[in-house]
C-alpha cells in the first residue's frame, strides 16, 4: 500500500516546496530556513530558563536552534512571530517517575514577552517563592495557570491589571496564606473561571462581594480557603450580582447557614453547587426548590438536620444529591409520599448515607426509575425491602443499603431489572439461605454482605463472579463448607477479600485470582492443613495483607515467602504450625506488622529477619522458640513499635542494643529464661519518655491502617484490666516471670509516660526507688514476687492514675505509704511482706502516740532498717537547727524520741543532744 502512495506523495512535496508560499501553507520543510522567533524574545526566554533547574533535561530543545518557536512549550503567532503562548506544565501526576518538571524561581525576564496570551506553568515547583508580582504586566494574558507550584506569601495587587484573563487557577498554593484582600479581583471582568482551591483566604473579610462582581463568571471554586461567614458584609446583597455562575464549590470551608441568605439572593443560574465538609447546621432551606438549573446539589458532610425539603421534587434538572454524613431525619417515607414532579425522572444519584433517617424504605423508591446510585446506608431505617421496591429500578448500578435494621425478604426465583456494580448489604438480614438472585448479578466489582446472619453454604455458582469483582466481604456470618470451588476464580487487580469469622473448614485452595489479591483475610474459621497455596504464587503477586489467624492451620512455614516479599501484613497467630520460621521470611522486606503468636513455633529467630527493616511490630509469644534475644534487633529494625516475644524459652541475658529502640511502645519480654540484669540504658527507649505515639506515626508513614488494637488486648488479657489511655499511648513493659536479678535501674523512671510496668516474678532486689514517683502515667505497677527490700517510697502515693498495683512476696518492711489511692488497693497487693506494716494490711504500725509504753524489742530491730548513716547526719542537721533554743525544755520529748531508738543511735544521739545544751546554757 505505502509503496504505491510513494511516488505521489514525492510529487506533491516537490510541488509544496515550490509553492507553499504562494499557496499559503506553511510547510515544515520550507519554514526550517525561515526564522520566525524575534530575538529579543528568545534572548528573554533564556533568561528565564538560566533561573529554572531542569534536572532532566526537559528543556533541552532551548540550548539549541534559533527558532524558539520551535522550544518545547513555546508557541508563537503564526502571523507576528511574537511567543503568544508559554506551556510548561508538568508532568506531575507521575512525579517520581516524571522527567517534565522545573524548579527554582519564576524570572522577571518574561516581562520580554509582552505578546503572551497564555502562561501555564502548573504543578512545578517554586517551593516558598514568592508570587511574581510582575505577571501583572503581561496584559494581554488570557489563560493563567500557576496551581500546584508551592509559591508563597500574598497575591500581588497587580494582577489587577490582567483585565482580558478569562481564566485563572491558583488551586493547591497552600502557602498562599497572606492573602488580606481580593481588591484585584473585581477588575478581571473577563474572568469565566477562577479555581483557587486550597489558597488560604481566612483573612479577606469581603470574598462574597467581590467575587459576585464578575460579570462573566461561570465557574468558581473557593474550596479549602478557610472561608467563614462571619462578616456582615456577606448578608449584604449586591446589586449588580453575577447571574452567570453555573459551578460554586465551597466545600471544606467553615460557612454556617448564612450562606444559603446570599446564595439565593445572588444566583439563580447555579448548575452544580458544592457546600460539603462545612458548618452547616441548620435545616436545608426550601429555596433550593428555585435553582431549577441546578444539577448536582453536594451538602455532605455538614450538620444539617430535618428532613429532605419537598419542595426538591420540583427541580427538573437536579440528578445527583449527596446529603451523606449530615443529622437529617425523619421517615423517609414522609419525604417520598410526594413523590411528584420533576425530580421523579431526573434524580440519578440519591445519597442520604451517615444520617438519622428512620422508617421502611418505602417502595415508591421505585417511582424514581432513572436511579443508578442509592445510598441510605448508615441510617436507622428498618422494616422490609422486597422485589417491589426495584421492579422499576432497571438503571440501578450501585445499591447501598448497609449498617440499617432492614431485612431483605425477596421471592426465591426472583431476577432483578438491575446488573449491579456495587452491593453493600451488610449488616442487612438477609436471611439464612446464601441470596441466590446474586446469581443474576454478573457484573459486580463490590459486593458486601457482611455480618447478614447468612448460615449456609457458598454455592458453587457464587464462585463463577466477574472478574470484575476487586472488593469481596462477606465476614461475619455463619457460611461453612470448604473453599474447593475457589479455584478458578478470577479477580480484579489489588482485590480485597475477607471470608473472616465464619465456620469455613478445608484447606486453604490455591486459586487464580490470587496472583491479584492484594489483601486475604481468613482469620476466624476453621480451615486446616498446611499452608502450601502460598508456595504457588509467583512474582508478580499483589498480595501486601494475609491474615489467617485463629484457625487450625498447621504444618510448618512452608519456605517459599521470597516471591511475596511485597507483603505488608502477616498474620498467623493462635493456629497449630510448627517447626521453624524459614530463613526465606528475610526476603520480606516490605514487611511491618509480623504476627505469629500462639503456635508451636520452635527454633532461633532466624538472623535473615534483619533485612525485614519496617517491622512495626513483631509477635512472636506464646511458641517455643529458645535462644538469645537477637541483639540485632535493636539495631536493624529502627522502626519496632511491639516487640513480643512473651512466652517462649529465650535464654541469656537482655542486649543492650535494645536501648536503641527509639520507637518502641511495648516490650514484652514476660515468661522466658532470661537472666542478667535490666540494662541501665533503659532510659534510653525514648518514646516511653515521650507523649508521641510513635505507632500512628509509623502507620502514617506507611500508610498501614491496620491497628494494633488485638495486640495490647492479648498482652492484658486475664487481667481484666482496661486502659483509660488511648491505645496509640499505650506504653508497657513487661519483663515478668523472668531470671532476672540485680536492682531496679533508676533509668527506668525516666521513662516517664509508661503505663503499665511489671517486673514481677524475677529475682529483683534492692530498694524501690523514690523516684518511682516520676512515672506519673502509670496505671499499672507489679513488682511482686521480687527479693525487693526496704521501705515503699511515699512518692507512690502521687500515682494518681494507679488502679493496678502489686507489691506482694518481697522483703519490704515500714509503713506503707498513705495516699489518696494506696488505701484502696486490696491488702494482698502487699501481703507476704512479713515486716510491711498499716493500711490496708491488717497488722497496724507502731507509731501510736504513746508506743514508747508498749514497745517491743522487734519494733527496735525493725528500725535498725532505716537508720543509715544518712539518718544521723539529718538527725544531727535537724537539732542544730531546731532544738538550738529549746533543748532543755524539750528534753523530756527527746527521751521519747530516744526510746524508740536502738542502743547505737541512742548514744549518738543523746551525745549530739548534751553537746548541743551545753553550748546553750
Ligand atoms: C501550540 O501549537 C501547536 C502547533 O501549532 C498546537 O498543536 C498546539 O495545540 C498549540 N498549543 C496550544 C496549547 O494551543
Ligand atoms: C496560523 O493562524 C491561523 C489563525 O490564527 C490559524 O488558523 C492557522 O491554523 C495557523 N497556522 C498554523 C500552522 O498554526
Ligand atoms: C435574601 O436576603 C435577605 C436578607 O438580606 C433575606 O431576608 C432573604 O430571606 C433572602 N432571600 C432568600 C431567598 O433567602
Ligand atoms: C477465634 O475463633 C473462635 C471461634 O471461631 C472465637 O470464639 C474466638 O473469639 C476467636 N478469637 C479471636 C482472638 O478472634
Ligand atoms: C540510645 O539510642 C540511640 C539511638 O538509637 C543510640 O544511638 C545510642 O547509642 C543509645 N544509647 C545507649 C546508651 O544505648
Ligand atoms: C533522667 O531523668 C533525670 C531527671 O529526673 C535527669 O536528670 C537525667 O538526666 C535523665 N537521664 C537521662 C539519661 O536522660
Ligand atoms: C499500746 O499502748 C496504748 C496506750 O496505752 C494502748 O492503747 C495500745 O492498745 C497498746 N498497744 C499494744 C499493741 O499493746
Amino acid at each position: 500500500m505505502r509503496g504505491c502512495y510513494l511516488p505521489f506523495l514525492l510529487l506533491l512535496l516537490g510541488l509544496l516546496s515550490c509553492n507553499a508560499t504562494k499557496l499559503g501553507f506553511s510547510f515544515d520543510l520550507h519554514t526550517d530556513s525561515k526564522v520566525r522567533c524575534i530575538e529579543k524574545e528568545r534572548q528573554a526566554l533564556l533568561q528565564f530558563k538560566q533561573h529554572l533547574v531542569d534536572p532532566n533535561h526537559w528543556l533541552s530543545s532551548w540550548d539549541s536552534g534559533e527558532d524558539c518557536c520551535k522550544w518545547e512549550g513555546i508557541n508563537c503567532s503564526n502571523k507576528t512571530g511574537h511567543v503568544v503562548q508559554l506551556d510548561l506544565r508538568s508532568d506531575w501526576s507521575y512525579a517520581e517517575r516524571s522527567t517534565k518538571y522545573l524548579e527554582g524561581e519564576i524570572s522577571i525576564s518574561l516581562l520580554g514577552l509582552q505578546y503572551l496570551t497564555y502562561l501555564d506553568l502548573s504543578f512545578n515547583n517554586f517551593f516558598g517563592k514568592p508570587f511574581p508580582n510582575f505577571i501583572g504586566s503581561l496584559t494581554r494574558l488570557r489563560y493563567l495557570n500557576l496551581s500546584y507550584t508551592s509559591i508563597a506569601g500574598t497575591i500581588p495587587q497587580q494582577l489587577a491589571n490582567l483585565s482580558r484573563l478569562t481564566s485563572l487557577d491558583l488551586k493547591w498554593n497552600d502557602d498562599l496564606t497572606e492573602v488580606y484582600n481580593l481588591d484585584w479581583l473585581i477588575h478581571l471582568s473577563s474572568l469565566k473561571f477562577l479555581d483557587m482551591h486550597a489558597v488560604n483566604l481566612s483573612l479577606v473579610v469581603n470574598w462574597p462581594d467581590k467575587v459576585m462582581m464578575l460579570p462573566s463568571l461561570k465557574h468558581l471554586s473557593l474550596s479549602r480557603c478557610s472561608l467563614s461567614t462571619t462578616t456582615p458584609q456577606l448578608l449584604s446583597v449586591t446589586a449588580n450580582s453575577s447571574s452567570q455562575l453555573s459551578l460554586l464549590d465551597l466545600s471544606g470551608n467553615y460557612l454556617n447557614c448564612s450562606i444559603f441568605l446570599w446564595l439565593f439572593n445572588s444566583t439563580t443560574s447555579l448548575v452544580d453547587l458544592y457546600l460539603g465538609d462545612n458548618e452547616l447546621q441548620c435545616s436545608i432551606p426550601d429555596a433550593f426548590g428555585s435553582l431549577n438549573s441546578l444539577k448536582t446539589l453536594y451538602l455532605g458532610g455538614n450538620k444539617l438536620v430535618g428532613g429532605i425539603p419537598k419542595s426538591f421534587w420540583n427541580l427538573c434538572s437536579l440528578g445527583s444529591l449527596y446529603l451523606l454524613h449530615n443529622n437529617l431525619g425523619g421517615n423517609l417515607s414522609e419525604f417520598m409520599s410526594n413523590a411528584s414532579g420533576c425530580l421523579v425522572d431526573s434524580l440519578q444519584n440519591l445519597q442520604i448515607s451517615n444520617n438519622r433517617f428512620t422508617g421502611p424504605l418505602p417502595e415508591s423508591i421505585g417511582s424514581l426509575s432513572n436511579l443508578h446510585m442509592l445510598d441510605v446506608s448508615k441510617n436507622s431505617l428498618a422494616g422490609l425491602i422486597s422485589d417491589a421496591h426495584f421492579s422499576n429500578l432497571s438503571k440501578l448500578k450501585e445499591l447501598y443499603l448497609g449498617s440499617n435494621s432492614l431485612i431483605l425478604s425477596f421471592s426465591n426465583d426472583w431476577v432483578p431489572p438491575f446488573q449491579l456494580d456495587a452491593i453493600n448489604l451488610s449488616s442487612c438480614r438477609l436471611g439464612s439461605a446464601f441470596p441466590k438472585w446474586l446469581q443474576t448479578q454478573k457484573n459486580y466489582f463490590m459486593l458486601d454482605i457482611s455480618n447478614a446472619e447468612i448460615s449456609d453454604i457458598i454455592p458453587a455458582w457464587f464462585w463463577d463472579f466477574s472478574p470484575r469483582l476487586s472488593f469481596l466481604n462477606m465476614n461475619n456470618n455463619e457460611l461453612h463448607g470448604n473453599l474447593a470451588n475457589l479455584s478458578s476464580s478470577r479477580l480484579h487487580e489489588f482485590a480485597i477479600i475477607d471470608l473472616s469469622t465464619n465456620r469455613l473448614d478445608g484447606l486453604i485452595p490455591h486459586f487464580e485470582g490470587l496472583v491479584n489479591v492484594s489483601s486475604l483475610d481468613l482469620s476466624n474459621n476453621r480451615f486446616s492443613g498446611p499452608v502450601s497455596f502460598l508456595c504457588e504464587l509467583n512474582s508478580s503477586t499483589l498480595l501486601e495483607s494475609l491474615n489467617l489467624s485463629n484457625n487450625t492451620l498447621s504444618g510448618g512455614l512452608p519456605d517459599c515467602w521470597t516471591y511475596i516479599s511485597g507483603l505488608v501484613v502477616l498474620n498467623l497467630a493462635n493456629n497449630n504450625f510448627s517447626g521453624n520460621i524459614p530463613d526465606s521470611m528475610g526476603s520480606l522486606v516490605s514487611i511491618q506488622l509480623l504476627h505469629l503468636s500462639n503456635n508451636g513455633f520452635i527454633g532461633k529467630i532466624p538472623t535473615s529477619l534483619q533485612n525485614c527493616s519496617q517491622l512495626i511490630i513483631i509477635d512472636l509469644g506464646a511458641n517455643n522458640f529458645s535462644g538469645m534475644v537477637p541483639p540485632w534487633i535493636g539495631d536493624s529494625l529502627p522502626n519496632l513499635v511491639i516487640l513480643g516475644l512473651r512466652s517462649n524459652q529465650f535464654v541469656g541475658s537482655l542486649p543492650l542494643n535494645l536501648c536503641h529502640l527509639q520507637h518502641i511502645q511495648i516490650l514484652d519480654l514476660s515468661l522466658n529464661k532470661i537472666r542478667g540484669a535490666i540494662p541501665e540504658c533503659i532510659y534510653n527507649l525514648t518514646a516511653m519518655s515521650t507523649t508521641m505515639d510513635t505507632m500512628s506515626g509509623a502507620m502514617f508513614r506507611y500508610n498501614t491502617s491496620i491497628s494494633y488494637m488485638d495486640y495490647a488486648s492479648l498482652v492484658w488479657k486475664g487481667r481484666e484490666f482496661m486502659f483509660q489511655s488511648s491505645l496509640g499511648l499505650l506504653k508497657i513493659i513487661d519483663l515478668s516471670n523472668n531470671k532476672l536479678h540485680g536492682v531496679i535501674p533508676e533509668g527506668i523512671t525516666n521513662l516517664t509516660e509508661l503505663v503499665a510496668l511489671n517486673l514481677s516474678r524475677n529475682n529483683l532486689f534492692g530498694f524501690i526507688t523514690p523516684k518511682i514517683g516520676l512515672l506519673r502515667n502509670l496505671q499499672s505497677l507489679d513488682l511482686s514476687r521480687n527479693q525487693l527490700y526496704g521501705e515503699i517510697p511515699m512518692s507512690i502515693s502521687i500515682l494518681s492514675f494507679l488502679s493496678q498495683l502489686d507489691l506482694s512476696a518481697n522483703n519490704l518492711s515500714g509503713k506503707i505509704p498513705t495516699g489518696t489511692q494506696i488505701q484502696s488497693f486490696d491488702a494482698s497487693a502487699f501481703s507476704e511482706n512479713p515486716k510491711l506494716c498499716g493500711s490496708p494490711l491488717p497488722n497496724k504500725c507502731i507509731e501510736d502516740p504513746y508506743p514508747i509504753y508498749n514497745n517491743t524489742r522487734g519494733h527496735e530491730n525493725q528500725n535498725d532498717g532505716f537508720i543509715t548513716k544518712g539518718f544521723y547526719i539529718a538527725a544531727s542537721l535537724g537539732f542544730i537547727g531546731g532544738f538550738w533554743g529549746v533543748c532543755i525544755t524539750s528534753l523530756l520529748n527527746i527521751r521519747y524520741i530516744m526510746k524508740r531508738l536502738t542502743s547505737k543511735a541512742r548514744m549518738m544521739l543523746q551525745y549530739v543532744v548534751e553537746a548541743l545544751c551545753m553550748l546553750t546554757s
